[in-house]
C-alpha cells in the first residue's frame, strides 16, 4: 500500500495480537489549544453503521463535534463535515458504505472544502483502506476505532493545514474515561462496560477491528448511570461484545453478575444488557436477573449454529446440548423471559444434515426474534482461508428456510400476547402511521398502539389485541 510521511495504516496482523500488559486508562480529556473552537459556524453529519457498540461511538464523536463548536444537521446537504462510522462484520456491509460514500462525491464537487471522514470497524481493514485511499480522493480523513479521541487534532489537520489524514492503530486499545458524549436517546441510553473482544471466534473480525477485551471499572460504570438516572433516562443497556465476560481482564474480584446488581441497585426503570456469550453465562447472573424487577426479562443469545462439529470450527466452544441445557435453565429460572438469537448459516462446508441441527435447535427453542446471516469470509481471519464445497445459492435457500421456521415460531410466541396488558416505554409516533404510538414491551416486544396525549418515554399499560410476527398491536389501558 503507497504510504506518505504521517500516515498510519492498519495492520490485521498486528491487531491479533494479545500481551499480558495492563490496559492503559486515560481519564483526562485536552482538546488542543488550535482546535478549540475551530468548529464555531461550522455543521456536521455522522452516519452510523454496525453494532450498538458503533451507535455509542457515533455520540461520542458528536459529543467532541459539539465541545469543538460544530452543529449537528441531520440533512447531509447542510453539513461542512461528514463522518461515516462503518462496521466491517459482513462483505455486504461493506459495499454499502462505498455506495454512500460514491453518493457524497456531488456534494464535494459542490463544494470541494467538505470534509468527508471514514472511520470505524472498515478503517481497520487493510484491503478496504487501500481501496478507500486510491479510488475514492474525496476521502480526507481516515481513522480507526483506537484513534476517536484524536479527532480534534486531526481534524484540524484537515480543514485548515489541507492534509490527507490517515491514522490507523492496529493495537489492543485502551480505556478512555470522560470523553463527551451528545446521546441521541432522549430516554434511552447506551452504556459501554467493555470494548474489544477475546473470544476470537474463527469467522469473526471484531477482534482485530477492536482491540482485547477491556472492562471499565465498575465505579466508572456505576457512576454513568447513576448520572443518566438523574438526567432522567428510563431505560440503559449494558453493551459488550461478552458482557458476561465483564471484568476477567481486571481481576476475579469483577464479574458480570455483581456489576449487574450494583446497576439494578441504582433504580434505573429499565436495564437491558447485550450481548451474551453461552460459554461465560453464569448461574449467578440468572439469579441477579431473576431477584430485580427492573432487569428486563430478555436474553440475546447467539446460537450461529446447532450443529457441534460447526461449532466447534467457529471457536464457540458449547455444542449442542449445552446451549440447550443452557437455555433450559434461563427460562426455568427467569419467568416470562424472551429470548432471542444470531444465527449464521453456510459456514464452510457446512452439510445438510449440519444444517438440519441448526433447525432442530430453532425448533426446540422457538426464539422470539433472530438476526440471521449468510456467512461471509472475512479477510485475516482463520475461517477465511478453509475452502468451502458449498455454493451460494444453497446457503440462499437455507437461509430462507430458516428465516421461514424462525418467524412461525416469533408469530405462535406474540399471539401469546394476545388478551394480555402489557407495560410498553413509548418511544413516539409509529414510523408507519401517526395517530399510533410505538414503544417496547419489557421483553423487548415492539407494539404499536393507540392512545390519547401519551409522550415519548412514557410508561403506558397497554391490551393487546393482535398479534403479527415482528410486532403486537393494541391499546392503551388509560384513566
Ligand atoms: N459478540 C457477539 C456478536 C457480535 S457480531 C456474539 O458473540 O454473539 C453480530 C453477529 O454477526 C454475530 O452474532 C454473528 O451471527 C454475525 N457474524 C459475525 N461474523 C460474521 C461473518 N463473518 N459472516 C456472517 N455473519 C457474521
Ligand atoms: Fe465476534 Fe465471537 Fe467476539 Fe462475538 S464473541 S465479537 S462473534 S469473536
Ligand atoms: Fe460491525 Fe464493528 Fe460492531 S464490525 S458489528 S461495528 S464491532
Amino acid at each position: 500500500m503507497k504510504q506518505k510521511p504521517g500516515w498510519v495504516l492498519p495492520n490485521l496482523k498486528e491487531a491479533q495480537k494479545r500481551t499480558k500488559e495492563e490496559t492503559p486508562r486515560i481519564d483526562t480529556y485536552i482538546i488542543p489549544e488550535n482546535a478549540r473552537s475551530m468548529g464555531i459556524g461550522h455543521t456536521y453529519f455522522i452516519s452510523t453503521y454496525g453494532c450498538q457498540a458503533n451507535e455509542r461511538d457515533s455520540e461520542t464523536l458528536a459529543g467532541i463535534m459539539d465541545t469543538l463548536g460544530f452543529e449537528k444537521v441531520e440533512d447531509v446537504e447542510q453539513a461542512d463535515v461528514i463522518l461515516i462510522n462503518t462496521c466491517a462484520i459482513r462483505e455486504n456491509a461493506m459495499e454499502k458504505v462505498l455506495g454512500e460514500i460514491g453518493n457524497f462525491k456531488r456534494l464535494y464537487r459542490a463544494n470541494p472544502d467538505l470534509v468527508i471522514g471514514v472511520c470505524g470497524c472498515m478503517a481497520q481493514e487493510e484491503g478496504f483502506v487501500e481501496r478507500l485511499l486510491e479510488k475514492y480522493p474525496q476521502v480526507r480523513l481516515l481513522f480507526g476505532t483506537h484513534n476517536i479521541q484524536d479527532l480534534p487534532s486531526m481534524l484540524y489537520s484537515v480543514m485548515y493545514e489541507k492534509q490527507r489524514v490517515v491514522r490507523i492503530y492496529s493495537r489492543e486499545g485502551e480505556v478512555y474515561e470522560n470523553l463527551p458524549v451528545h446521546r441521541f436517546g432522549k430516554h434511552k441510553a447506551w452504556v459501554n462496560i467493555m470494548y474489544g473482544c477475546d473470544k476470537f471466534c474463527t469467522y469473526c473480525i471484531v477482534p482485530y477491528t477492536r482491540g482485547k477485551q477491556r472492562s471499565r471499572y465498575m465505579d466508572e460504570i456505576l457512576n454513568e448511570v447513576k448520572e443518566l438516572k438523574e438526567q432522567g433516562y428510563k431505560e440503559i443497556t449494558l453493551l459488550g461484545q461478552n458482557v458476561n465476560a465483564y471484568g476477567k481482564d481486571i481481576d476475579d474480584s469483577y464479574d458480570f453478575a455483581t456489576l449487574l446488581e450494583e446497576v439494578a441497585k441504582i433504580g434505573i426503570p429499565r436495564i437491558r444488557f447485550t450481548t451474551s456469550h453461552p460459554w461465560d453465562f453464569s448461574d449467578e447472573m440468572l439469579d441477579v436477573i431473576g431477584k430485580y424487577d427492573n432487569i428486563m426479562p430478555f436474553i440475546h443469545l447467539p446460537l450461529q449454529s446447532g450443529d457441534s462439529d460447526i461449532l466447534k470450527l467457529m471457536g464457540r466452544r458449547y455444542s449442542q446440548e449445552e446451549y440447550i441445557a443452557l437455555y433450559n435453565k434461563i427460562i426455568e429460572r427467569i419467568p416470562h423471559v424472551a429470548v432471542s438469537t444470531d444465527i449464521i448459516v453456510g459456514f464452510p462446508n457446512e452439510s445438510d444434515e449440519q444444517f438440519q441441527h441448526t433447525l432442530d435447535v430453532v425448533n426446540y427453542c422457538r426464539f422470539d426474534n433472530a438476526f440471521t446471516f449468510i456467512y461471509s469470509p472475512r479477510p485475516g481471519t482463520p475461517a477465511a482461508k478453509m475452502e468451502d464445497s458449498i455454493d451460494m445459492e444453497t446457503k440462499k435457500k437455507r437461509l430462507a428456510l430458516l428465516n421461514k421456521t424462525w418467524n412461525e415460531h416469533a408469530l405462535e410466541r406474540n399471539k401469546a400476547y394476545v388478551g394480555r396488558t402489557v407495560t410498553v416505554l413509548v418511544d413516539g409516533f409509529s414510523k408507519k402511521n401517526d395517530l399510533v404510538y410505538s414503544g417496547y414491551t419489557e421483553t423487548n416486544k415492539l407494539v404499536n398502539f393507540t392512545g390519547n396525549n401519551i409522550k415519548t418515554g412514557d410508561f403506558v399499560q397497554v391490551y393487546i389485541d393482535g398479534a403479527k410476527t415482528f410486532s403486537l398491536d393494541g391499546h392503551a389501558i388509560q384513566e
